[in-house]
C-alpha cells in the first residue's frame, strides 16, 4: 500500500479531530482511499502536553515545514500571518499543502497557488469551504465540463444554527451563539461568523473557482446577522419566509458579483429548509442547470473529514491544475444584483402617514408587494409609533440604501429603518 507522510501544524478543534481520526481509525482511510497516512511530526505551539498521542511534537512549526521526511504539511493554525509564512516555507521545501484556512486562501490564494506551481506542489483546500461537504471538489472536478452562471448558498454553520434556533425554539441570539460555541462550530472569536466575514471569505473562494476571478475577499460585499431581531423572524414566518445568511455569486456579461447578506428566503425554496449548522450550496451551470450540495459545514469532524479527503487525493496525484490566468478585471464595480427587499420601520400613527410612506416608494418607481401595519391597542394614540413592514419590488444594494435613507428622512418615521434582501433564484 502507498504511504503518505504528513506533518500536522495546529492541534485545536480541527487539528485534534484530524489526529484522532488518523490515530484511531486509520483502517477506514486505508480501505477506502488505498493509502496509509503516516503522521511524521506535529507542530503544537503549546507543546507535547496538548497532544494525547505518542507522536513527535515540536513547538517550532517551521521545523515541520522543513522536515525532509514529510511529503505534505497540513496547516490548521488559522489566521493569515504565521500560517502564510509556514505554508510558503513548506512549499519552498517541496511539500504539498492541505489547509482549512479560508481567510488565507481568500486573501492570498493567487500568490500561494503561483508559488506552489513554481515549486511543482499542490494545495488542497476542500476544508476551507462547507467543511465536510465537498463543494470545492464539485467545482474543480465534477463540474469541470460546464460554465457556472451562478451559485447561492448557506456557507456559515454558526449563523445558520443561530437563525434556526431563534426561529424554531425562539432562543435568544446570545443563547443560540453560546450553544454554537459549545458545539465547536463557531470560530475562536465568533465575530467573523456573526459579521459575515467567514461566509464572504468562502464566497470569494467559490467565485475564484466558478468564475476565474482573483482570490479577492475585498471584492465581496457582505453584512452579518447582527441586525436580525426576533421580531424580524416573526414577520418572516408570517410572510412565509425563513431568514438565512445567503452567499451569492453570479456572472452576467462577463461581470462578476459576489455577496453575502441576511436574506428572507421563501419557504418553498430549498435553502429555506436548511436548518441547524448545515451548509447548502446550489450551483447553476449553463449546460446542466442546478446541482445542490448539502451537509455539515462546521465543526471539528466535518472539517477533519475534508482535510483527510484532500490527503487521499494528493496520494493519487492531486487535482487538475487550470492553465487559465486569473481574470483581474471581472468584478462588477458595484453590487448590481437586484433583490426584492424587506423594510422594517416605525411610523407615527397619524392620518396620511402611510400614504406619505407609500409615496416615497412611488416617487422612486418601486412597487410595494406586501405591507403589514398592526393596530396599536393603547387608548392615547397621539404620537405613538407603530411598526410597519414592507416587502418591495427588486432593488440593487445602492437603490435599497438610497430608499432606506429617504425613509429615514421622513418626519413620520422614527429610529432607523432596517432592510434585508428577499431571495430570488437569479
Ligand atoms: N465557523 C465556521 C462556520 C466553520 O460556522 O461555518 C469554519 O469555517
Amino acid at each position: 500500500m502507498k504511504t503518505l507522510k504528513i506533518g500536522v501544524c495546529g492541534v485545536g478543534n480541527v487539528g485534534g479531530a484530524v489526529l484522532e481520526n488518523l490515530a484511531n481509525s486509520p483502517d477506514i482511510v486505508e480501505e477506502n482511499g488505498g493509502v496509509r497516512i503516516e503522521i511524521i511530526q506535529v507542530g503544537a505551539r503549546k507543546g507535547k502536553s496538548v497532544v494525547p498521542y505518542d507522536l513527535d511534537v515540536v513547538t517550532d512549526l517551521m521545523e515541520v515545514a522543513r522536515n525532509p521526511k514529510i511529503d505534505v504539511l497540513v496547516e490548521l493554525i488559522g489566521g493569515c500571518d504565521l500560517a502564510k509564512d509556514l505554508i510558503e516555507e513548506a512549499i519552498k521545501n517541496g511539500k504539498h499543502i492541505v489547509t482549512a484556512n479560508k481567510a488565507l486562501i481568500a486573501t492570498h490564494g493567487d500568490e500561494l497557488f503561483e508559488l506552489a506551481k513554481e515549486n511543482k506542489v499542490q494545495i488542497g483546500f476542500e476544508a476551507s469551504v462547507a467543511g465536510g461537504t465537498p463543494v470545492i471538489k464539485a467545482l474543480r472536478e465534477g463540474l469541470v465540463a460546464n460554465k457556472v452562471n451562478w451559485f447561492a448558498g448557506i456557507l456559515n454553520g454558526t449563523t445558520n444554527f443561530i437563525l434556526s434556533k431563534m426561529s424554531e425554539n425562539q432562543s435568544s441570539f446570545k443563547d443560540a451563539l453560546k450553544e454554537a460555541q459549545d458545539l465547536g462550530l463557531a470560530e475562536a472569536d465568533p465575530t467573523m461568523d456573526i459579521d459575515g466575514t467567514d461566509a464572504a471569505q468562502k464566497a470569494s473562494i467559490l467565485s475564484a473557482l466558478a468564475f476565474n476571478t482573483l482570490y479577492d475577499f475585498n471584492s465581496v460585499s457582505y453584512e452579518g446577522i447582527e441586525n436580525v431581531s426576533p421580531e424580524d423572524i416573526v414577520y418572516a414566518e408570517q410572510l412565509e419566509y425563513s431568514v438565512k445568511h445567503i452567499a451569492y455569486g453570479s456572472i452576467v456579461d462577463g461581470e462578476v458579483n459576489v455577496s453575502a447578506f441576511p436574506t428572507f428566503v421563501p419557504k418553498g425554496q430549498l435553502l429555506s429548509q436548511v436548518g441547524q449548522q448545515m451548509n447548502a450550496l446550489e450551483i447553476f451551470c449553463e449546460e446542466i442547470g442546478s446541482t445542490v450540495y448539502y451537509g455539515p459545514g462546521a465543526g471539528p469532524k466535518p472539517t477533519a473529514s475534508a482535510v483527510i479527503a484532500d490527503l487521499v487525493d494528493l496520494s493519487n496525484g492531486g487535482w487538475p491544475v487550470s492553465d487559465k490566468k486569473r481574470n483581474k478585471n471581472n468584478f462588477a464595480k458595484e453590487d448590481n444584483q437586484n433583490f426584492g427587499r424587506y423594510f422594517n420601520l416605525n411610523v407615527i400613527n397619524q392620518a396620511g402617514a402611510i400614504a406619505k410612506l407609500s409615496s416615497v416608494f412611488a416617487d422612486s418607481q418601486i412597487s410595494i408587494e406586501a405591507l403589514i401595519q398592526k393596530e396599536t391597542k393603547t387608548n392615547n394614540k397621539e404620537n405613538i409609533y407603530v411598526p410597519v413592514v414592507i416587502i418591495s419590488g427588486p432593488l440593487t444594494e445602492i437603490e435599497a440604501i438610497q430608499l432606506k435613507n429617504n425613509l429615514e428622512l421622513m418626519e413620520e418615521t422614527s429610529d432607523s429603518v432596517k432592510q434585508f434582501r428577499i431571495y430570488n433564484a437569479i
